[in-house]
């Protein structure tokens, strides 16, 4: 009888925070051993011990900074990792004007640190969280990954600047393995609605406030414009549900481990949808009224921005499969169960 093969390590930088969570969840269950490096800065432990309770599986979570070379170099040694999933980092767009420098040392800096201590170790499998910020104002839609690439925000040129660091190390050793995965807007929660997406404060993004307003707990979404060029004249996005963005994680890694190379892809539905459609879909799934009044539009915002998916469902055969409705149900069982799970 032939051992079973030891299950692949890997390290999973922000892996408490809203999307690394999900992907921690499809990971375990794809058979992978799971070392998670979170600072908290945006999470908190507790998920941790619901991703266990989610799979059965244990992890070991590691309380640090991603900045940490010291602690990173001591990761490298004392665990087997074989591969890195890197979400460490700052997202709030608006906050990114505000503290660029803050942008640029966590995103920027930390990556190249990570990247430094993965060479050291020779640890060269990498994929990272890029974002569709990088393509900047639409030149066509759907975005494909070869539509130029020009953020008009701090976080964008931040996310930019690692995918460039990417390409170089790619460039300068061909044994690196990198997946640059380009998200377009993550809605939803895990079915088991124990982990989701809880923002501090005031949420910036649509979905995690129209959750609010159907609890009461904020009185009536603003919808930022109704006058773009668009079919009800509110903003266009491309939702999809963060169980399918996790499963595309695990897609782009296993293709990683049989192919070197450097892989860009969009991770997106491929369809766009209003804030309207939104606002509608997620009455559906509440049964509740999301009270919502028009207002300017938000200073930053494009009118309507969509993924051109082919190339993720070519090379990965993946493809983003929740609805709507779906991404909005799942979404309200985490409001309105993750307080009572403890
Ligand atoms: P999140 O804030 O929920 O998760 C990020 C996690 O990283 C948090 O747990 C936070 O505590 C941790 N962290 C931040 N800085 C750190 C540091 N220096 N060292 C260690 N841990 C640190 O965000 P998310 O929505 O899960 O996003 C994950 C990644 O995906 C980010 O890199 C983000 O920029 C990118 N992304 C997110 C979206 C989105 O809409 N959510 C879209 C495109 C790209
Ligand atoms: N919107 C409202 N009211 C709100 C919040 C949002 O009308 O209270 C509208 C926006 O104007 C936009 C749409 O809802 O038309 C989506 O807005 P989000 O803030 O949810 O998402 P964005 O597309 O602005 O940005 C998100 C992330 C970025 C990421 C980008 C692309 O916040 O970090 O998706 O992936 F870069």
């Amino acid at each position: 009888m032939s051992a079973r093969p030891e299950p692949a390590t890997l390290l999973i930088t922000g892996g408490a925070g809203y999307i690394g969570a999900h992907t921690c969840v499809a990971l375990q269950r794809a058979g992978y051993r799971l070392v998670v490096l979170d600072n908290f800065c945006n999470s908190s432990p507790q998920t941790l011990a619901r991703i266990e309770r989610i799979t059965g599986q244990p992890l070991e979570g590691v309380q640090g900074d991603v900045r940490d070379r010291a602690l990173l170099d001591r990761l490298f040694q004392s665990q087997a990792i074989q591969g890195v999933l890197h979400f460490a980092g700052l997202k709030a767009v608006g906050e990114s004007s505000e503290k660029p420098l803050e942008y640029y040392s966590n995103n920027v800096a930390g990556s190249l640190v990570l990247m430094q201590a993965m060479q050291a170790a020779g640890v060269k499998t990498l994929v990272f969280s890029s974002s569709a910020t990088v393509y900047g104002t639409p030149q066509f839609l759907p975005y494909t990954e070869a539509h130029p690439l020009a953020p008009v925000n701090p976080y964008g040129r931040t996310k930019l600047m690692v995918e460039d660091m990417l390409r170089d190390l790619h460039q300068s050793d061909a044994d690196w393995r990198v997946g640059i995965l380009r998200y377009f807007n993550p809605v939803g929660a895990d079915a088991s609605g124990l982990i989701g997406e809880d923002p501090r404060g005031i949420p910036n993004n649509l979905m995690p406030f129209i959750a609010q307003v159907a609890t009461g707990r904020r009185e009536f979404l603003n919808v930022w414009g109704n006058d773009y060029d668009t079919p009800d004249g509110t903003g266009v996005r491309d939702y999809i549900h963060v169980t399918d963005l996790a499963a595309g994680h695990v897609s782009a890694l296993q293709h990683l481990e049989k192919t070197p190379g450097c892989l860009t892809l969009n991770l997106g539905s491929g369809q766009g949808h209003s804030v309207l459609e939104m606002v509608r879909a997620f009455e559906q799934a509440s049964g509740r009224t999301i009270a919502h009044r028009f207002a300017p539009r938000r200073a930053g915002d494009l009118p309507a921005f969509w993924a051109n998916a082919d190339e993720a469902r070519r090379i990965l055969g993946w493809e983003a499969r929740c609805s709507l409705l779906q991404m909005c149900e799942d979404t309200w069982r985490f409001q309105t169960q993750s307080a009572e799970a403890g």
